[in-house]
């Protein structure tokens, strides 16, 4: 939970995924969407910011055996490439998909850092001026289609809420377990407000709370609004 000193306007800091930790610190992928992540935006080098975190349960580790699906829709890249990155990094050897998918080929960011994780990218772009023409959830549903052995194949997804619910049915049809980190509006990040609440769907208790209980979830546990 990240805020600037910008007095008391907006008054709550804003959630944002953690892209990768650098020297003590950390670097943040920021969509301007209103007023808070506008002043994001405008921040000078160097001004003070005040953090909160780390808050949250992350996406499960890369294992052995597995091979992961990585569902991108604008700015849910930030905890899906920090997941590749790690990856990249330790000895693990899990095969890894990056589904990517954007408005426009001026959407899609950070192609770069992508390429150097040795991700196998699959790019989507909705005005079709980069990669597949349509919705990345194309993509992903023809990749599925063509394996005949899903076994060990996990699909982890974040982005809009509507393309999470595409991806999550989309697991449904294939029988691939999913993870979504689901980006909802957040007031406190620490359990307190009760503002984040999904509703679960397993019987355990009729909600979770994102900041605390995600908001990384077994899909098969939560609805996402
Ligand atoms: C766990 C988590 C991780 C996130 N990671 C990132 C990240 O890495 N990068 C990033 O840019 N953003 C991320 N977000 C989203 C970010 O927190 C919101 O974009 C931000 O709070 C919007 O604040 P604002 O003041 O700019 O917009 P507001 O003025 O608060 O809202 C502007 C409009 O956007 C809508 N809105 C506000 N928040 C959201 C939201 N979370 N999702 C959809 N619509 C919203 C409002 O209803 C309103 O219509 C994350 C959110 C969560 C909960
Ligand atoms: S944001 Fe306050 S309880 Fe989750």
């Amino acid at each position: 939970m990240v805020r600037g000193e910008w007095g008391r306007d907006p008054l709550l800091p804003r959630a944002f995924s953690i892209l990768r930790t650098v020297d003590g610190g950390c670097e943040l992928l920021v969509k301007a969407i209103g007023r808070g992540t506008r002043l994001f935006e405008l921040a000078q080098p160097g001004a003070p910011l005040s953090v909160l975190g780390p808050l949250g349960k992350p996406f499960a580790a890369p294992e052995p055996g597995r091979t992961d699906l990585l569902v991108a829709g604008g700015v849910g890249l930030a905890p899906l490439l920090w997941h590749a990155e790690v990856a990249a990094k330790t000895s693990c050897a899990t095969p890894m998909h990056l589904f990517y998918g954007a408005r426009t080929h001026e959407d899609l960011v950070l192609l770069d850092d992508i390429a150097r994780t040795g991700v196998m990218q699959h790019l989507a772009t909705e005005d079709g001026s980069r990669g597949l023409h349509g919705r990345v959830t194309i993509a992903l549903e023809q990749h599925l289609a063509t394996k005949s052995d899903r076994a060990g194949t996990t699909i982890l997804t974040c982005g809009p809420n509507a393309m999470m619910r595409a991806v999550v049915d989309i697991a449904r049809k294939y029988e691939v377990p999913c993870l979504v980190s689901v980006e909802g509006e957040m007031a406190c990040g620490i359990g307190a407000c009760l503002g984040c609440a999904l509703p679960l769907t397993d019987g355990s208790r009729p909600f979770a709370y994102a900041c605390v209980d995600g908001p990384v979830f077994d899909a098969a546990r939560v609805v996402i609004p």
